[in-house]
């Protein structure tokens, strides 16, 4: 049975949303859900916005079926080719074949990589500026290349002042009914999925999303229709200024993320040593994670949120701790940057971790580094505790003094 919403008089939400799947991309949990978005414009010809997963595939055609009431299907525009969102172009070209297909110069060999079929006399392309009138309403392209691949676009309804923005501005999260922000406690409930979102997916690519704010902050935006999470129709400045600031790679909040990796517990003992000194100077903006048990998504998007983070990690096999070692290729691969880290280090014959990890974050650009091979052997020991307090004083000031 169909399952949509009204955006404006003639604009629908016709996406879903899956609850069941473990990993999105395979990669990342997604306890919250997510949900796939497309929009069906019912003008003088109707115009579908993006297509959505397979996994919601049989929802979603008998949300367009029931929309278009007996109608045919004249457009698709392709905002995004990645398969989370275009894995239903090859049914809705059976389904309407009359359907023409939006695209850019770079959509169409993709849709030529994912599918065999023959869409040679259906192409209409597109570039940066063009217009297309479905009727009553006039649609603009705006290409997005990288946020988040190199053929993303973006399209603006200049009648309803809608932006659809492909993946940004979207989310991790299932929609239950309520899909417009001002239905949510987006801040309480959203948000933290959001970052986790966006720093994970889209976060490598900070310099291509300030271009995008750049050409979407001359349109005059009433609604944000991304292609996972909420519709947004009021307080759009949040967002947007959520985005702006993750993608100059600024700190979200001033406080501190305390991450370690721990065999035996005196690693973990030494964070903990670390975090009661910051708490008693004050310091609340806080979090410590047990990395081992913590996903690397979680990590990178607390990276970006805070702007101070301890690493704390064992040595292993004369190096790294897997665990840490992942998540600091996952921290440069991701662009992580403009941060100051403190690094704890332990060992019980040769303890290499702390150079080994000062080293790779210094990899990274603009980090300032507190440390200077803090090693422990084995355990934190007294003579080791005038080191610690000083680096807690010095975090702990840095944190307040920006708050
Ligand atoms: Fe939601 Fe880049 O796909």
């Amino acid at each position: 049975m169909y399952c949509f919403r009204k955006v404006t008089d003639d604009l629908y939400w016709v996406g879903g949303s899956d609850r069941r799947l473990e990993l999105f991309e395979n990669i990342f949990p997604i306890p919250n859900g997510v949900s796939y978005n497309s929009y069906l414009l019912m003008d003088e010809k109707t115009v579908l916005f993006d297509t959505v997963d397979a996994s919601i595939g049989r929802q979603f055609l008998e949300n367009v079926e029931a929309v278009l009431g007996g109608r045919t299907l004249d457009y698709l525009v392709v905002n995004h080719m990645e398969p989370d969102h275009c894995s239903l172009i090859a049914e809705l070209a059976l389904r309407y074949p009359k359907m023409q297909i939006i695209g850019n110069a770079k959509t169409f060999p993709m849709i030529g990589q994912f599918y065999d079929m023959d869409l040679e006399d259906r192409k209409i392309i597109i570039k940066e500026g063009d217009t297309f009138s479905s009727g009553t309403h006039t649609l603009h392209f705006v290409m997005a290349p990288m946020v988040h691949w190199p053929e993303a676009m973006m399209t603006y309804d200049e009648a309803d002042k809608v932006l659809f923005s492909a993946d940004a501005f979207g989310t991790f999260g299932a929609l239950g009914g309520t899909i417009f922000n001002d239905e949510i406690d987006f801040d309480r409930d959203w948000l933290d999925d959001a970052r986790r979102y966006y720093t994970n997916i889209v976060g490598k690519y900070g310099v291509q999303v300030q271009n995008v704010l750049k050409k979407a902050a001359a349109l005059d935006i009433r609604y944000i229709c991304s292609l996972h999470g909420p519709v947004w129709r009021s307080n759009l400045d949040y967002i947007i200024g959520k985005y702006n600031i993750w993608s100059t790679y600024e700190p979200e909040v001033h406080g501190v993320m305390i991450a370690y990796a721990s065999m035996y517990g005196n690693t973990e003992n030494a964070a903990n040593v670390l975090a009661v000194k910051l708490a008693d100077a004050g310091v609340k903006n806080m979090v410590v994670h047990d990395i081992s048990r913590t996903h690397v998504s979680q990590l990178i998007s607390d990276s970006f949120k805070y702007s101070h983070l301890v690493l704390a990690s064992p040595t292993y096999n004369g190096g790294v701790y897997p665990v840490m070692a992942n998540y600091l290729d996952d921290m440069k691969a991701l662009n992580v940057q403009n941060r100051t880290v403190a690094v704890l280090g332990n060992g019980t014959w040769a303890p290499m971790s702390a150079k080994l990890m000062e080293a790779k974050i210094g990899e990274m650009k603009n980090m300032t580094i507190l440390t200077e091979n803090f090693a422990m052997k084995s355990s934190l020991k007294d003579s080791q505790m005038e080191e610690m307090d000083v680096l807690a004083a010095r975090l702990a000031k840095e944190i307040l003094g920006n708050e």
